[in-house]
């Protein structure tokens, strides 16, 4: 193919590419930029509006602010909430740190909300005990009112600025550049001016966070399409884990925005359609306070007994109007107006109308506590990726198992984009020169841009007459999602889930685009972005239908009990010739100074 010479491919060299410019992307680059590094971010959007200003009720971290609290409390409810597939090492490693890492984020100017005192406020969220879950509800996460994620990305986005990370806005990834001895470099699609760029560094790390639209109804912006995983899968790296998919339990009814499990922390209440607290039944000791898999399990199984509420009986209603005006309109000033104006409620007088809805990409790229991209062979044994990082929610670090507790996904990103920067900084003191590439290493990149834009020979300029356009493909895929793999699944249905994943994967070859723009082409954009959401679908889909019990968000109804004998591992998913191949591998069940805490039965 030779509609490009390499004159039309800028080249940049950095230290460090971070892809991606939420809170894990940012937390990353500050650590690095604050000691000299030349640091470049790309980000597919304009970074504040990274998916982390989203992040709603707040980070974790075992301060002891209301009621007394200690990490070694948090991280067993972390172990336990992961139903036991969580790997312990990291897990103590994120709770130790918490409590340092959250009083960085104070210094660097969070705008925190304040108890009385003065000190960081903390509210109760779903999943936290004290004293191994013999001392009552914990107050843990501490918050922003119910913006957290907002001023936390605020926050990282001007430090940076302060120290000078270049910052490189609307620039897509296309591929990564690697060969046996790991990866060098990424090229980019600069979205508002139609060109290509070819980023070479001695470190890259994925912080593309999650792929929440794979489903048709969820909490996750549009910007969210696993562009991270996909890149490591088309580079022959594996995806963890991807069949644990959380649904959290409150997202506004039909729509999906997110109202914060917060709204519980401060004594709001699930409803099913008899007036009735279901969850009493459900978890009789955290009752709405149990972890999101249990919650969205309840309102699930009251929906099918026929109490849900509304015209169609579809959804549980979350009353939070006794809570009074004032709190509400301090505390959860943004839910107030998402209920308003996704909902049509005023929460201050009525009840919102809730339905689990897909949240969070449980799994993700298989890293360390480092950040560190690992492989793993057949054996079991497993390597870092030299010169390859990934945190935040596009990384699987495994910090969350099989269900993730509300407020450890804010905590996740900064203590692991943190731990990530200093290991970063070790590869470049080790590295201290750029790799000689391949003069074509850019081409697959430009490939994938042209078989779109109509510069590949194989393309045509029109769409085929039976082939299905990019936001048809995109909603079969999520209808597909949802149906197949929500909260409870069964094995028929993922079987059949599957292959129909399996055959609109392969009607995306005849997908064509009819604008051929270079400039702020937004349907190139989708449609690239269509590709990576089916590599992260298919790769959820087989790994799903492939373990037989029930652990976590994983509701297997044929399978309903959890089985350690044979499924107390993590699932690995690759391409083998394009299709997806499954592995596994061991769970870390060894923390790093601390007893293990074996797996035992789970209740709330
Ligand atoms: O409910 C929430 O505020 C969500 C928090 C989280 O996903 O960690």
């Amino acid at each position: 193919m030779a509609y490009l010479s390499t004159d039309r491919v800028a080249h940049h060299f950095y230290d460090v590419v971070i892809i991606g410019a939420g809170g894990a992307g940012m937390r990353c680059a500050l650590q690095l930029a604050n000691e000299g590094h030349r640091v470049a971010v790309l980000s597919k959007v304009l970074p504040t509006r990274s998916h982390t200003g989203a992040a709603q009720g707040g980070i974790n971290a075992a301060l002891g602010n209301v009621v007394s609290d200690h990490w070694l409390w948090h991280m067993y409810d972390t172990v336990k909430g992961s139903d036991y597939l969580g790997d312990q090492d990291a897990i103590e490693y994120m709770c130790r740190a918490a409590p340092l890492v959250v009083k960085e984020l104070e210094h660097l100017g969070v705008p925190f909300t304040r108890q009385e005192d003065g000190r960081i406020y903390q509210r109760a969220f779903g999943g936290q005990m004290r004293e191994f879950g013999e001392g009552g509800i914990a107050k843990r996460s501490c918050a922003v009112a119910d913006r957290t994620g907002h001023a936390i990305l605020h926050t990282l986005y001007q430090q940076n600025l302060r120290a000078k990370t270049k910052i490189y806005e609307e620039f897509f990834a296309l591929d990564l550049i690697t060969d046996a001895d790991g990866c060098h470099g990424v090229t980019a699609w600069d979205i508002a001016q139609g060109a290509y760029h070819l980023f070479q560094a001695k470190a890259i790390v994925l912080a593309t966070g999650g792929a929440g639209r794979i489903f048709q109804t969820t909490t996750n912006a549009h910007i969210n399409t696993g562009d991270g995983g996909a890149l490591a899968l088309n580079a022959g790296y594996q995806l963890e884990d991807m069949e644990f998919f959380q649904f959290h339990p409150t997202g506004i009814a039909d729509v999906g925005p997110l109202i914060t499990e917060g709204v519980r922390g401060e004594g709001g209440y699930l409803l099913n359609s008899e007036g009735e607290r279901f969850m009493e039944r459900y978890a009789p000791t955290a009752k709405d306070l149990a972890s999101r898999d249990v919650v969205s399990r309840a309102i699930a199984l009251e929906i099918r007994a026929g109490r849900g509420c509304g015209p169609n009986k579809d959804y549980a209603l979350l009353k939070l109007d006794h809570l009074g005006e004032e709190l509400i309109l301090s505390k959860l000033p943004n839910i107030h107006q998402l209920a308003l104006r996704f909902g049509g409620v005023d929460c201050t007088k009525e009840s919102i109308p809730v339905q689990p809805t897909a949240h969070y990409t449980m799994g993700g790229i298989p890293a360390n506590r480092f950040g560190e991209v690992v492989s793993t062979d057949h054996d079991d044994a497993e390597t870092v990726v030299p010169g390859l990082f990934a945190i935040g929610e596009a990384s699987c670090t495994s910090v969350h198992g099989a269900n993730r507790l509300g407020c450890n996904s804010l905590l996740e990103i900064i203590v692991f984009g943190r731990a990530c920067g200093n290991r970063v900084m070790r590869r470049l003191n080790a590295h201290r020169y750029h790799v000689t590439l391949p003069p074509d290493c850019w081409q697959p990149g430009v490939e994938r841009v042209e078989r779109w834009l109509g510069g590949d020979d194989s393309a045509t300029d029109t769409p085929s007459a039976n082939a299905p356009s990019v936001a048809t493909l995109r909603e079969q895929m999520q209808k597909t999602m949802q149906h197949h793999f929500s909260v409870y699944r069964t094995a028929e249905s993922m079987a059949e889930g599957v292959a129909n994943i399996e055959t609109l994967y392969a009607q995306l070859a005849d997908v064509r685009i009819s604008d051929h723009n270079r400039l702020f082409n937004t349907a190139l954009i989708e449609a690239m972005e269509l590709e990576n959401l089916m590599q992260l679908a298919r790769s959820t889909a087989a790994s799903a239908a492939a373990r037989t019990e029930s652990r976590g968000a994983h509701a297997h109804e044929d399978h309903p009990e959890r089985d350690d004998i044979n499924w107390l591992k993590h699932t690995l998913a690759g391409l083998d010739d394009d299709k997806i191949a499954l592995d596994y591998k061991p769970v870390r069940m060894q923390p790093m100074t601390v007893e293990s805490f074996p797996p035992k039965k789970r209740v709330y």
